[in-house]
């Protein structure tokens, strides 16, 4: 039998093709075009999602069995508004889970609803990018959409719902919602009726590996698949991944390096950080699981290699900086090109180089970027750390792992062994894992995890190195709160002269 996986991320959706052994035999990515319309503002167009899952499946299938094909399941970006009318069409673009919009929104939410109020109904408070505060923002800004919604989804449910017809979600996903009373798995009817929605307008819950139909005959036929093909509900992308790497299990760690760095850590009860720094959310394999998720990550290095220095080859840009510079870069980057979420919630927060002098080089600023991350990595795994939880080792995955020199960087910032799994595709592999429970090739997905996943290489810090980064980010968490007042008054300068 065979299996498909969906990555719907923010750049492209990547598909992957597994056999029941869990080798990838085939993986086809199609990217798809994002807009900022303001300064922090981040939208896609659902349409286009469509497209390329739908172009692309036939693609993944060209010259393998398409009638042995028996399941397929996909992990998400998160959080993203997706609303369609009654007629099952997208009412605007979805608005993305790295959008700024909604600091009113959510100054209202922590601010008068209240934190611990917002903690008590949904095990966690509100964020610019999750979908309750875009809800309000809808509205009050588009108040005219807002009555026109039929049917609201996240962005992978968009595609359960293309494929099938059925309107559903999973309980990872719907957790970033803030509209989901996580603890007890069902909507906040407290959540719902503050943001002016029905029961009947949300998905349907299911966990994720649940079956929640076939492929609608015409789509079938359309991707030449069979119509039996099983579709389970899928997850968020970080419990996709979590899933891809086998993070399942108590205090299993998992960090993603992708156009968002998360750190996740799985649980096997309910627990919420009593400062909600780290989201509270539902697991894929049925538990739960903390998160922290910084806004911008690969997308960092992207950004500095394509838009800045007008090159697409990474590995020489990198090749540049000399083993002796580890530890010894004087050059500090913030990397808040989208503002930040964890661990300081500031949609005012910009991106920042300090520390140059007449000898900076090209290849300091490329360093100080991959550095920039990793200590942002590490402001999140210290919030975990003093909850008490001892993380030593983790799974890494995401487009940023397959770089040999950040990994380096990364193990010895945070002092902590990674574990390279054999595909860096972590979302892919989960949705595909998640749709084989689906289809009864595993009892559960800890036994499929248990099975499927394989590490390929791991990571060591060395003492020298992370004492040496170990000082550096010392400096690094300084830079932030001295400049939290700078970035507070520059973003009211661009806010008044947008509005004047
Ligand atoms: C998680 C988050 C991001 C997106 C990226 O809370 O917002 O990781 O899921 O796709």
């Amino acid at each position: 039998m065979l299996y498909i996986g969906i990555d719907l991320g923010t750049s492209a959706v990547k598909l992957l093709l597994m056999d029941a052994s869990g080798a990838v035999l085939n993986t086809v990515s199609r990217s798809y075009p994002i807009s900022f319309p303001h300064p922090g503002w981040s939208e896609q167009d659902p349409r286009s999602w469509r497209e390329a899952v739908l172009g692309g499946i036939p693609e993944l299938m060209r010259g393998f069995d398409a009638s042995a094909v028996a399941g397929i399941g996909a992990g998400g970006q998160m959080h993203g508004l997706v609303a369609l009318d009654s007629a099952g069409e997208v009412i605007r673009p979805a608005i993305l889970w790295n959008d700024g919009r909604t600091s009113a929104e959510v100054e209202y939410l922590n601010g008068t609803v209240g934190r611990a109020e917002l903690s008590r109904r949904t095990a966690n408070i509100a964020f610019a990018g999750f979908t309750a505060p875009k809800l309000l923002w809808l509205r009050r800004h588009e108040p005219e959409n807002f009555a026109r919604i039929s049917k609201i989804m996240l962005p992978k449910d968009y595609i359960n719902y293309i494929l099938t017809g059925v309107h559903c979600t999973d309980f990872s996903d719907a957790s970033g919602t803030l509209l989901l009373d996580v603890e007890h798995r069902r909507w906040s009817p407290e959540m719902l009726s503050l943001c002016g929605v029905s029961e009947a307008q949300l998905p349907r819950l299911y966990e994720s590996y649940d079956c929640v139909g076939t492929l609608l005959p015409e789509i079938a036929d359309a991707l030449g698949l069979p119509r039996t093909v099983r579709v389970c509900a899928g997850a968020g992308d970080n419990a996709a991944a979590a899933i891809g790497t086998g993070t399942v299990g108590g205090g299993a760690c998992n960090i993603s390096l992708g156009t968002s760095g998360t750190v996740f850590i799985s649980g096997e009860r309910f627990g919420v950080d009593p400062n909600n720094a780290l989201h509270s959310f539902a697991h894929a394999d049925g538990r739960w699981h903390l998160m922290g998720c910084m806004l911008s990550a690969a997308s960092c290095n992207r950004w500095l290699m394509e838009d800045v220095f007008g090159s697409a080859d990474y590995a020489a840009e990198q090749a540049l900086i000399g083993s002796s510079r580890l530890g010894e870069n004087g050059v500090y980057f913030l990397p808040y090109l989208m503002g930040e979420r964890s661990p300081i919630n500031d949609t005012d927060a910009r991106g920042v180089f300090i520390g140059m002098t007449m000898d900076t080089k090209r290849a300091d600023l490329t360093q100080a970027v991959l550095e920039g991350v990793a200590f942002a990595i590490r402001d999140m795994l210290s919030v975990a750390r003093s909850l008490g939880l001892d993380i030593r080792r983790s799974m890494l995955c995401g487009g940023g792992a397959r770089s040999p020199l950040w990994r380096e960087i990364l193990a010895n910032v945070l002092g902590i062994e990674l574990d390279i799994p054999v595909s860096e595709q972590g979302p892919g592999m989960g949705g595909a894992m998640l749709a084989m429970t689906a289809c009864g090739e595993y009892a559960s997905v800890r036994e499929c995890c248990a099975a499927l996943v394989r590490v390929k290489e791991r990571v060591l810090p060395t003492p020298e190195l992370t004492e040496k980064y170990a000082r550096r980010y010392e400096a690094f968490r300084r830079i932030y709160p001295a400049l939290r007042d700078v970035f507070r008054d520059m973003a009211a300068l661009e806010n008044a002269s947008i509005g004047g």
